[in-house]
């Protein structure tokens, strides 16, 4: 079984649980809280009657959370249950949206249209191998003009081990491989069903050029000395919504975002 194969199984086991958990928290959404950060509403900024395109968008409570501030949206995922689920919200709240079940590398053979803005967030590029890829796939889906954002887990984060110590490298481009046991929202159990996560590690300087070098215009690049989630282990609330680890509190970077234009 290929990586993107294991991984779309996974993600469809632990989809089911994210569905239930506090830490999406769906039952708020569908009373009409976002779930959207302050970081990525501010750094868009107004994004009524933009056409977004969603890579990664799980089951699309971010994307509907742009069609209820007035966007028009696709959202994409390889999850069969995200997109099911992702349909149902959808349907259920009367949202206007559409989503897609494909990897984002095989977007082009069921989508044939650009946006004003491709987004993509929090835990997304880590399942995808190749970045001059995916920013080739950005471009070929932004009109002219037309604004990429991203807001992510920092790549520095994945050098630490569960007591916030470095040990492993920030440089590493081998195939990182973990049994799905549990899931990062409240620690609920994928037992007994041998499921496995294959993820992949890419550096600021990797992504930047990557977008550098298929046509985008960066604007800018923002890194944050905190995490909006609580979703590594052992991170501490130091304000609402931002977690960081005891030991090393505000001294490192937890997440980054980057604004570009097509060219
Ligand atoms: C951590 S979630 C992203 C969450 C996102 N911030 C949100 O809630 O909108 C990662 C998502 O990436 C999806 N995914 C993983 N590999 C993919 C691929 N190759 N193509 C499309 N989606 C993928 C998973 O199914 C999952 O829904």
């Amino acid at each position: 079984m290929n990586s993107f194969e294991q991984n779309r199984q996974s993600w469809n086991e632990l989809t089911s649980l994210h569905t239930e958990s506090g830490f999406y928290d769906v039952e708020s959404f569908k009373k009409g809280k976002t779930s959207l950060n302050h970081i990525e509403l501010e750094e868009l900024g107004d994004i009524k009657g933009k056409k977004i395109f969603h890579l990664q968008c799980h089951f699309g409570m971010d994307t509907l959370s742009f069609a209820r501030l007035g966007a028009e949206v696709v959202g994409v995922d390889i999850s069969d249950t995200s997109i099911k689920k992702a349909k149902e919200l959808s349907e259920e709240l009367d949202i206007p949206a559409r989503f897609i079940r494909s990897n984002v590398y095989d977007i082009e053979n069921v989508l044939n249209e650009t946006f004003d803005i491709v987004y993509t967030s929090y835990g997304a590029i880590n399942w995808l191998d190749d970045l001059d890829k995916w920013a080739k796939i950005i471009n070929r889906y932004l009109k002219p003009g037309g604004m990429f954002y991203m807001v992510e887990f920092h790549p520095f984060i994945y050098t630490l081990n569960n007591d916030a110590e470095i040990t492993d490298s920030y440089f590493n481009t081998k195939p990182l491989e973990t049994a799905v046991e549990s899931s990062y929202t409240d620690n609920s159990e994928v037992s007994g069903k041998n499921l496995k996560h294959i993820e992949w590690q890419h550096s600021l300087s990797e992504v930047m050029n990557s977008l550098i070098s298929n046509g985008m215009k960066i604007e800018f690049l923002n890194e944050f000395p905190y995490q909006v989630y609580n979703c590594f282990p052992n991170l501490v609330e130091i304000k609402k919504d931002k977690w960081v680890f005891e030991k090393h509190r505000d001294k490192i970077p937890y997440m980054y975002s980057v604004k570009a234009r097509k060219i």
